[in-house]
């Protein structure tokens, strides 16, 4: 079968890294979470490196809720979206609490990502909800000993049988074949971590053919100049 896919994301809080990748053309949105900026920039204000971030990439930027309680969140959703209204989506942890502020910031027609889910009924829920992005977790469901591709290949089927707009990213990227099996099973897009996107370039057979061509090239005979 043939996937209608809608991009690439990178999986970072990094500014450095998120400019230099985006420099490939190849990516079209960034993902963070509360761990990765926690690991990558622990001293730094929010605000000041999702600020970096929009400055140095396109697409939609998620930013995940940190505050549990339903009405702390809408509010730190709505801080968070007047940094950029167009790009900013909110990434709503999934719980009964998340899919009634979900629900909320849908109907203001705030972009949301609702995230941290492991199987397709998560999913079906966060999508009837209006949740812009569906993320499920690759490496975490493997973790508890699951094969993921179902779960991404059911929540697909059933989001495009409903018709519903729903875009599914698959996150937690732990391999180079965690990104083919999410495409191959129905991703709409990957999210995957600098590391992980450089791993998608390398192959040595490339490198030695490269090699081999500009060697030849090299060492072609030239006509001598009388
Ligand atoms: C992406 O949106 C997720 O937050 C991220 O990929 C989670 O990855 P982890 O399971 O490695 O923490």
């Amino acid at each position: 079968m043939i996937w209608g896919g809608v991009g690439l994301f990178i999986d970072s809080s990094d500014p450095k890294e998120i400019k230099d990748l985006f420099a490939w053309g190849v990516l079209c949105g960034v993902t963070t979470n509360p761990l990765i900026i926690s690991k990558e920039a622990p001293d730094a204000d929010l605000a000041e490196v999702v600020r970096e971030i929009l400055a140095v990439s396109s697409g939609d930027v998620s930013v995940e809720l940190t505050t549990e309680k339903e009405s702390e969140m809408v509010e730190e959703a709505l801080g968070y979206h007047a940094w950029d209204t167009d790009r900013i989506t909110i990434k709503v942890p999934f719980s009964e609490i998340g899919l009634r502020v979900n629900h909320t910031l849908r109907k203001r027609d705030i972009k949301t990502n609702m995230t941290c889910l492991m199987a397709m009924n998560q999913a079906y829920l966060a999508a009837l909800s209006g949740a812009t992005y569906v993320s499920l977790f690759s490496g975490r469901v493997r973790d508890m000993g699951y094969d993921v591709r179902p779960v991404i290949a059911s929540t697909r089927d059933v989001i495009d049988r409903e018709g519903l707009d729903s875009k599914i990213i698959v996150g937690s990227m732990r391999h180079l074949m965690d990104v083919n099996e999410a495409l191959e099973a129905g991703a709409h897009v990957p999210t995957v971590t600098p590391p992980i996107l450089r791993k998608m370039v390398w192959n040595p057979r490339t490198i030695e053919t490269i090699n081999e061509f500009n060697d030849a090239w090299r060492k072609r005979p030239t006509k001598t100049k009388k």
